[in-house]
Formats: C-alpha cells, structure tokens, sequence
C-alpha cells in the first residue's frame, strides 16, 4: 500500500474551502493508501495565536476530521507537536534549505506583507512542513492549489538532502482535485477562501449553523447580469457558488447550468444554501458528539503512538546520514 500524508493548520475553524480542497479528498483516498493525517499545531504558531484558542482549535479539528469520515482504525490521525521528530527534521531541513528559495515562497510574502514584524517560523515554515512529509516515505500529498509551491520545494529539499548525504527520502508527489482545488472568498471572489480572513462573511466555516450560511451565501458577491454560468475568468463569484455545488452535490456543472437557465441568481442561491446545509449537518452532529469525548483523546494518543515509531526511524536515517551524535543510531 503506498502512503498518504497531509495535514491542516488548527489556526480557525476549517473553512468550506479546507473541506473541499482537503478533507473531502482524505475521506476518499483513505480506503486506497495507508494514511497519515496531521493536525499541524507547530505550522499554526508561526503568527500570533492564543494559548486557549489554539488549544481549543486543535480538538475541533481533530473532531471534525472524524466527523467528516476520516476513519481512525484505517488512517493515523495525530497531533505534530506530539511527535517531536517533525521539529527535529525540521530544523535539518532548514539547513538543507537556502534563505532565497524561502524568501520566494508566495504563502511567505503574502502573510508577511505590510507586518511590521514577522517571525523566522513564518520563513521556515516549507522545510517544517517537508519534514512533516519525508518522516513518512510519503508516495503522495492531496492538498488544495495553495500548496502546490511548498509541496515543489519538498522535492526539491528531498532530491537535495538525497545527492548531498545518502539516498534515505522517497519523493513525494502532489495531488491536487481537479474541481474544488481553489474555493474562493465569498466576498471578494478572486481570492481564496480563508480560514484567516476578519470578514466572517467571506467564508463557510464548518461548524456555521443554517441561517448563518443561508446569509453569507445570500450575501455573495457575483455579477449582474444574472445567469448562472460557469466562467472563471468573467464571472468567478458565481462560478466558485457553482463549483461548490457541484462537489457537494455531485451534479456536474453543465446539469447545474441547465437547472437554473433562466431563473437567476437569488433561486440558485437558496438552493444552494440547502445543498451546503445538508452536506454540512450530519458532520456537524458528529462533530459534537465527539469533540469534548474521552474517544478523541484516545485517538489523538494512538494516533501519536503510531506516527512516533514511524519517524523516529527515519529521523535516525536522517541523523546518520548528517553524522549528528557519537554514534551510529
Ligand atoms: P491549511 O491549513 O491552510 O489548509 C489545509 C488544506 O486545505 C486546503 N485549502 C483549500 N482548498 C481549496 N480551497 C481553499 N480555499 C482552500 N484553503 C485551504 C489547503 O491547500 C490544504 O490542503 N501548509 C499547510 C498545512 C501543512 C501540510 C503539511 C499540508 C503542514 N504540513 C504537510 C500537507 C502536507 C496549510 O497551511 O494548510
């Protein structure tokens, strides 16, 4: 069985966006590939968060993995900083890593633009997040199109650290959907839907409750001109409307256009609100009943225990192949 790694930052409540463009793919793949899944603290902490926030945000997303249909007895789902060895190979990879490569990482400039002060975390952040990946001979890596750079950089650290010491790391590949790679902000539709973003309209989050959605998609910037038509490029609002309900209900886009030819945008937006609504409820009532669980801790620690007899035997691999220690580990 190849192998899957992927992870989330627990940096908000996941997004419609995260959904869409990760955990619904997880939830797929899980079946086929022997999976690791990640709840990615360590990457959350490269801006400001709060202790009890953080804390809180870590649980929910685990919680909602599950709720979402990650099944525990068939992928690990764990927590980073709970397997130290990601922060160990991390910091190796920093030094296989060169500042100007970093540097150029769109994610970088687009956090750190207009900050005053921005940490060397939010710099180093690609190598943390490849040795999240090469820990685990990683065959392949489902993400969402923002992370298609980094997920290019952890090959590149990969074939580097293989030339430069020894031939220790498989070299993973990206897999990105097809449809639903880059959900948009409902409020400005050429950017990304964000878990980050202060405007709360701009974004589903996954724990919304009904009315909350029916408003914010009601609220939706689109066009004028009112047909409901698939057009990235002049009329991205309704066409990232049109991609959500088209992964969420499974039609296909041109049978969405035919059902809304000439009935304009307030129709297809209720209607969509109920799509969202039924996708989103029965991981909603999942997710309750498990957040606050003894279950989920115990997840949470399998999962830990597993990932940490999985890469503490690569990090050695790493060590030896550095020549850090005394001896041969
Ligand atoms: P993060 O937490 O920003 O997002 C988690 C996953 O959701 C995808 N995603 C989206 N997909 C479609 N439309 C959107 N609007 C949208 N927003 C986010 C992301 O592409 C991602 O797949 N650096 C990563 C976390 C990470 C990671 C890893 C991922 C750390 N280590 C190792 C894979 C492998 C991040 O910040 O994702």
């Amino acid at each position: 069985m190849k192998t899957i790694f992927s992870g989330i930052q627990p940096s908000g409540t996941i997004t419609l966006g995260n959904y869409i463009g990760a955990m619904k793919q997880f939830v797929d793949l899980q079946h086929e590939y022997n999976c690791y899944f990640c709840i990615v603290d360590q990457h959350a902490i490269t801006v400001p968060q709060d202790r009890l926030v953080l804390r809180r945000n870590i649980k929910n997303l685990a919680a909602l993995y599950i709720a979402s249909g990650i099944d525990p007895t068939k992928a690990t789902l764990f927590v980073q900083s709970e397997v130290p060895a990601h922060a160990q190979a991390g910091w190796m990879l920093q030094c296989v890593s060169y500042i100007g490569e970093l540097e150029r990482m769109t994610q970088f400039k687009d956090k750190s633009i207009g900050k005053e002060a921005v940490s060397a975390g939010l710099l180093t952040y690609p190598p943390l997040m490849a040795a999240d990946i090469l820990l685990y001979n990683t065959d392949l890596v489902p993400v969402g199109e923002d992370q298609k750079q980094h997920l290019e950089l952890t090959r590149d650290l990969a074939e580097r650290f293989n030339k430069k010491y020894s031939e220790i790391f498989t070299i993973p590949d990206i897999r990105i959907a097809e449809v639903g790679a880059r959900i948009m902000s409902l409020q400005e539709p050429t950017k990304k839907m964000s878990k980050s973003d202060p405007n709360q309209k701009a974004l589903i989050s996954l724990l919304d409750d009904p009315k909350q959605i029916e408003k914010k998609i009601k609220s939706a910037v689109t066009d004028s001109d009112g047909i409901v038509k698939f057009n990235k490029q002049e009329k991205p609002g309704i066409s990232n409307l049109i991609s959500i309900y088209s992964i969420l209900s499974g039609k296909q886009i041109t049978e969405i256009e035919g059902m809304y030819e000439g009935k304009g945008y307030g129709v297809f937006k209720a209607e969509l609100a109920n799509v969202v609504v039924e996708a989103i409820t029965p991981i909603q009532e999942k997710y309750f009943s498990l957040v606050d669980s003894k279950e989920l801790d115990d997840i949470l620690d399998e999962g830990a225990a597993k990932a940490n007899s999985v890469a503490i035997k690569m990090l050695k691999k790493m060590e030896n192949a550095m020549g850090l220690g005394r001896k041969r580990k």
